[in-house]
């Protein structure tokens, strides 16, 4: 059994402490076996909200996964963006940009889907290339079959059910193929600041509430499952308090609780809110 927290859009710079502060506790009291934070620890890139992300993640007792958002990509320095984009990310948050965590029961990778530029005047938008694809389909076809699959990005790689014009990264579905194949159980993403859970082929949905609990063990039937995080403790909300997910990991089946800030403490969501 392994015990994940996500958490997502942090925006150091727009971030409510009092919450940060609460949410440090939250996660060093639940004590994950992994946190995966899924990018835009920052407003605006600047190095002063690098620096108290630092000081945040440095709380933290789990290990951390990180992957960069869109605002982690300094919007003021021209030449730094296009020249070393993640040389800021790198310092404050973690050296490698696509990390890989692995133990006995589960692989997480992350991928990289901010981008320095866009042939678009929208750079905020996500891309995964060929290149990334064909990359996690090698690091999975040489991890032991029994590994429960994860794979971590900033953009998400399905729309809420809400909101199906809501755009998402740049060859999702080509990328969710290839996921499914090669047995990923979920992808996990923030940047909408918003939290939903979806399941890649709904139709099959059996028994169980349809987008909150992933029904199939074995890899080879392993349901693909989107999960997406709310913002965890910034003040840009679309609509949805401060959230973040809980995702416990057990006998091939994962199942994803989100934790929703209440004003004063962390909480479960009322059932169905998802
Ligand atoms: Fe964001
Ligand atoms: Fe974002």
């Amino acid at each position: 059994m392994r015990r994940l927290a996500h958490i997502s859009d942090l925006h150091f710079g727009r971030a409510d402490m009092a919450v940060a502060e609460a949410l440090v506790d939250e996660l060093n009291s639940m004590a994950p076996d992994l946190i995966v934070a899924s990018g835009d620890f920052t407003q605006g890139a600047r190095s002063r909200e690098f620096r108290q992300a630092a000081a945040f993640l440095k709380r933290l007792a789990a290990p951390v996964l990180a992957v960069v958002g869109n605002h982690d990509i300094t919007p003021y320095h021209l030449l730094e963006r296009f020249l070393d984009p993640y040389a800021r990310f790198r310092r404050y948050i973690q050296p490698g940009i696509e990390p890989v965590w692995q133990d006995d029961e589960l692989i997480v990778i992350g991928i990289n889907t901010a981008r320095r530029m866009a042939p678009e005047l929208n750079w905020s938008y996500g891309r995964i290339s060929q290149g990334q694809m064909n990359g996690v389909e090698r690091i999975l076809a040489a991890a032991p079959a029994s590994l429960y699959r994860i794979v971590v990005g900033h953009h998400p790689f399905l729309p809420p059910a809400w909101d199906e014009d809501a755009r998402v990264v740049m060859r999702a579905k080509r990328a969710i193929a290839v996921f499914e194949r090669a047995g990923v159980g979920l992808i996990l993403s923030g940047h909408l600041h918003r939290g939903y859970s979806r399941f890649v082929k709904p139709e099959v949905v059996g028994e169980e509430v349809a987008g909150v609990k992933e029904s199939s063990g074995a890899t080879a039937s392993r349901r693909l499952m989107v999960v997406q995080a709310g913002s965890a403790i910034s003040t840009r909300l679309r609509g949805e308090p401060n959230a973040f997910n809980v995702i416990t990991i057990a006998r091939g089946r994962a199942t994803v609780e989100p934790r929703l800030w209440n004003g004063a403490a962390w909480g479960p969501s009322a059932a169905g809110a998802q």
